[in-house]
């Protein structure tokens, strides 16, 4: 497993009975068992990935204790899960999923999601839905960072700066954070000075978010 797939393992509690959507080769579903939790449950929409996943589970030799469906989204559910995993898709997409089948999120306690673009949306959408961020971390595999978002029932008030940034990684300020909020300087800069004057909205929207990204650099200077 990659530390991406450490890091969503760590999140999850070896108590909780899970549904990783969109499993692709289960691996993550197979430590989920081997490190203690009893049921899981890995889905997929397309059967490509389900037969990897199941030459995976076979060789683990682990068939009665992961269920594996051909199913789309959360029809997946099955009575008793408690926590959704969702990672390694769009943020559009991991949104689509969940607003699908809003009576099923009542059922739910936790959600671990990690999505590959649209991260403040999905903060910003899944507090809508009556979660509220508990947990978050950023994973660098190779040039890319992947962010890792923990769910839990309920309600907490979002800051635009905690959307944008994370709630979670400002109150930590680990080294890759520091880092990242370079990083989404740079980005925004190089943006503005490309985006024409007639997309002013956007241009506004993003000053805005350079303004915060800036305040954010300063106030981890101070806190140093
Ligand atoms: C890039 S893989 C991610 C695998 C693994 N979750 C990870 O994080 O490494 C995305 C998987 O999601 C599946 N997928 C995409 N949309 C889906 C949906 N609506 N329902 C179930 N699975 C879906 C794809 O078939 C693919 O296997």
């Amino acid at each position: 497993m990659n530390n991406r797939l450490k890091k969503i393992l760590d999140l999850i509690s070896p108590s909780a009975f899970c549904l990783d959507i969109g499993c692709d080769h289960a691996l993550l579903d197979i430590e989920l068992v081997k490190r203690g939790n009893k049921k899981v449950i890995a889905s997929d929409n397309k059967e490509g990935p389900l037969s990897k996943a199941l030459e995976n589970i076979k060789k683990a030799k682990l068939e009665d204790k992961i269920t594996l469906t051909l199913k789309d989204g959360l029809a997946s559910y099955q009575e008793g899960v408690d926590t959704v995993i969702i990672s390694g898709m769009g943020g559009l997409q991991i949104l689509k999923i969940l607003k699908e089948k809003k009576e099923v999120l009542k059922k739910i306690d936790t959600l671990i999601l990690s999505p590959n673009n649209y991260v403040p949306l999905v903060r910003k959408e899944v507090s809508k839905l009556g979660f509220s961020i508990t947990d978050e971390y950023l994973i660098q595999e190779k040039n890319i960072i992947y962010t890792i978002l923990k769910f839990e029932k309920g309600k907490k008030k979002l800051s635009k700066q905690d959307i944008l940034l994370g709630p979670v990684l400002r109150k930590r300020q680990d080294k890759i954070f520091i880092e990242q909020l370079e990083r989404e300087k740079r980005g925004r800069e190089v943006l503005l000075k490309m985006l024409p004057k007639s997309l002013w909205q956007k241009r506004r929207q993003t000053k805005k978010e350079l303004k915060w990204i800036i305040e954010e650099q300063k106030r981890s200077q101070r806190k140093k």
